[in-house]
């Protein structure tokens, strides 16, 4: 594939998009020239109980102040339904698919307004208000969206927990961000499988010591009986329906915190990225309308787990906002058939499809037989996020699954991001597969070289952003410290992503990952410290390092050394696998882990992760200059304890 292959926007597409190339040069001036104008008119997408007369008043200095909108007040369930009443009342908001053909639910926007209202007002009984963290932990129903959106309206402050996260990990995130009451679920359902939910929120609530929650409020999903604790434990199903159908919505602060959603770093454990709710509810309506040319009559489907931010943004708030209709599925992509994906789109008639690499790939495999059983004439554009898509990928989404007819956007941005930052806007950007292409009016991306200097032209470098936008986290829950440290002294007056990145001759943007210690698997980020922690609590463990190795499906697989304390005893390495997925989840489960006698090490004593990484993805003829090591001879031995565990 050569780089200079470019895909224009297909006439019948480019015909009916509502930002061609000249409106969006347009955009960009004013983003650039009249800022102020330009956010105060975009705020405009969104209901405001009074409407802000400022848009920025941020600053990437000193102390790192980020505000947008900051005299506005508004409520952001009322911008995703209330508002939609009078006009779309009976549009159908929230389409869900179970796994099995006839599970199917549509609500209209007020049969959503209204289990909306329930919820809040149960949440409301219950002594829940202003700025109380409400953890949510439920798989993909229905009332994971209510809930959400069930929180805003009171002007609670939700906390999304994926439902693969350990007990350990849940406790971590429960006494962090204090969340005062805990919504879940007896079990979530997955293929064949069940999940106990509940099980191990209770085993969670146990782990977080010195951190009590008022209630748990459990939701019916399989029926499976749960052990209630008296006074706590609360059936979530009589509260509701006992509950008023309408309630009130708190109307907030633009920068009152909307929600906490924790993801991985470099460094320590996971940090709960606070997002507020003006400039957060205007990001997701602005690129939500701009990169998937929203327009009425839309299906919008994004695959996401409603847990992770692509889920906040591009299942809930944005598609809300805009008074779209969203496909919530709770399947699995090959179950119980391969081809259940392709079917979902076919039966509700998806014109939007948003989905990610790892996921493209697994399906790519399947064959192109699979795919072309299915008409898949409704949809009209596509999008990737969370990795690189490689070019091959790019182009099997874009011919097998588009047919050629449907752009196809590749999506950068981050949990920290609140939205998309780098996209092509489909009708006035040409795409090149494999480039997330150009940065969205208003966002000034920067690339700056090891020494901090500004890579001009084309050229590679770390990718950082040189003003604040809208939708961008405002801390980190209960640290700014560690926000100042971990997003703005890369270089003063930046953010820095993590990221690095090469702009080519056209300025497009061509993403190459991560460049701190964070692996990306699967679309899940993992801190390669958050693994060495976890393992160093166990003291059958003298040292570990966990690094990201290629790997085919899921973009990148986890590899874990461990230097045992006693004997090299191989069961160790599945050993240390247990405490692993224990600790963090299963999805952190590593791909390998090999039981090794030492680490390179510096003579400082740093371990040098590049070799392991070299070593684990086996390219020993480029494993460079070893004479910084304190003990060169080690990296023979792990050569020869790789091969001999292959
Ligand atoms: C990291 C953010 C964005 C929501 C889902 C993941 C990687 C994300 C792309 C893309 C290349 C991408 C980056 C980023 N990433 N999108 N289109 N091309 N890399 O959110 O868990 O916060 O992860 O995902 O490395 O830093 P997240």
């Amino acid at each position: 594939m050569s780089e200079s292959s470019i895909f224009p926007a297909p006439p019948s597409f480019a015909a009916q998009a509502a930002v061609d190339s000249a409106r969006l040069r347009q955009m960009k001036d004013d983003a650039l020239h009249h800022p102020e104008r330009f956010w105060l008119e975009q705020a405009g997408r969104i209901a405001w109980a009074s409407f802000p007369t400022i848009a920025s008043s941020s600053s990437f200095e000193g102390d790192i102040a980020i505000r947008w909108f900051a005299d506005g007040r508004l409520n952001a369930s009322v911008t995703c339904l209330d508002r939609h009443l009078a006009e779309r009342g009976d549009q159908v908001a929230l389409v869900w698919q179970g796994q099995d053909e006839g599970q199917v639910e549509r609500l209209t926007y007020r049969a959503l307004h209204e289990r909306v209202c329930r919820m809040a007002n149960v949440l409301r009984d219950l002594g829940v208000g202003r700025g109380d963290r409400v953890a949510i932990h439920l798989p993909m129903v229905v009332e994971g969206v209510v809930a959400m959106l069930a929180c805003a309206r009171i002007g609670a402050v939700h906390v999304v927990l994926f439902g693969g996260f350990s007990a350990e990990g849940l406790a971590d995130r429960l006494v962090n961000s204090g969340a005062v009451v805990v919504l879940t679920a007896d079990e979530g359902r997955r293929g064949g499988k069940r999940i106990p939910l509940k099980p191990t929120m209770d085993e969670a609530l146990e782990r977080a010591t010195g951190h009590d929650v008022r209630h748990v409020l459990v939701l019916a999903v399989t029926g499976a009986e749960t052990p209630m604790r008296a006074g706590r434990d609360l059936a979530l199903a009589p509260l509701l329906a006992a509950a008023a159908a309408d309630c009130a919505p708190a109307i907030m602060e633009a920068e009152a915190p909307l929600f906490v959603l924790y993801t991985s770093g470099s460094t320590g454990k996971p940090k709960g990225m606070v997002h507020t709710t003006g400039g957060y509810m205007v990001w997701a309506s602005y690129t939500h309308a701009l990169v998937f040319d929203h327009k009425p009559g839309d299906i919008f489907w994004c695959t996401a787990d409603i847990s992770w931010i692509t889920g906040h943004t591009y299942v809930v708030y944005g598609p809300l906002a805009n008074g779209g209709t969203v496909v919530l599925f709770e399947g699995l992509p090959s179950h119980p058939a391969p081809g259940r994906w392709w079917e979902v789109i076919d039966t509700h008639k998806v014109t939007t499809f948003y989905t990610a690499p790892t996921a493209i790939r697994a399906l790519m495999r399947e064959g192109d037989d699979v795919v072309a059983r299915y008409a898949l004439s409704s949809l009209r554009l596509l999008g990737s996020v969370g990795e690189p898509i490689s070019a091959d990928a790019w182009l099997w989404f874009h011919d097998v699954v588009g047919r050629g007819r449907c752009p196809v956007v590749d999506t950068w941005w981050q949990t920290e991001t609140g939205g998309i930052l780098i996209a092509p806007v489909p009708a006035a950007v040409p795409q090149k597969p494999g480039s997330a292409t150009l940065p969205l009016p208003g966002v000034e991306c920067v690339l700056l070289d090891d020494k901090g200097r500004i890579v001009t032209g084309e050229g590679e470098g770390c990718l950082c952003i040189a003003r604040s936008w809208p939708g961008q986290a405002r801390t980190i829950w209960g640290d700014h410290a560690r926000f100042r440290q971990t997003y703005f002294s890369f270089h003063e007056g930046y953010y820095f992503s993590g990221d690095g990145a090469r702009r080519d001759a056209d300025g497009y943007y061509w993403i190459t990952g991560r460049i701190d210690d964070v692996i990306n698997v699967s679309g899940h980020r993992i801190g390669t410290a958050e693994v060495e922690d976890v393992v160093a609590t166990d003291h059958r463990f003298a040292e570990c390092a966990a690094v990201g190795v290629p790997h085919d499906l899921k973009g990148q697989g986890l590899v874990v050394f461990v230097v045992p304390r006693g004997g090299a005893d191989p069961a160790l390495a599945q050993e240390a696998a247990l405490v692993i997925s224990r600790g963090i989840g299963r999805y952190a489960a590593p791909e390998q882990v090999y039981v090794v006698p030492d680490l390179p090490k510096t003579r400082s004593g740093k371990i040098v992760r590049r070799l392991l990484r070299k070593i684990a993805s086996n390219e020993l003829d480029a494993l460079g200059d070893l004479s910084t090591l304190a003990d060169a001879t080690i990296v023979e031995r792990l050569i020869v304890d790789v091969a001999v565990v292959e």
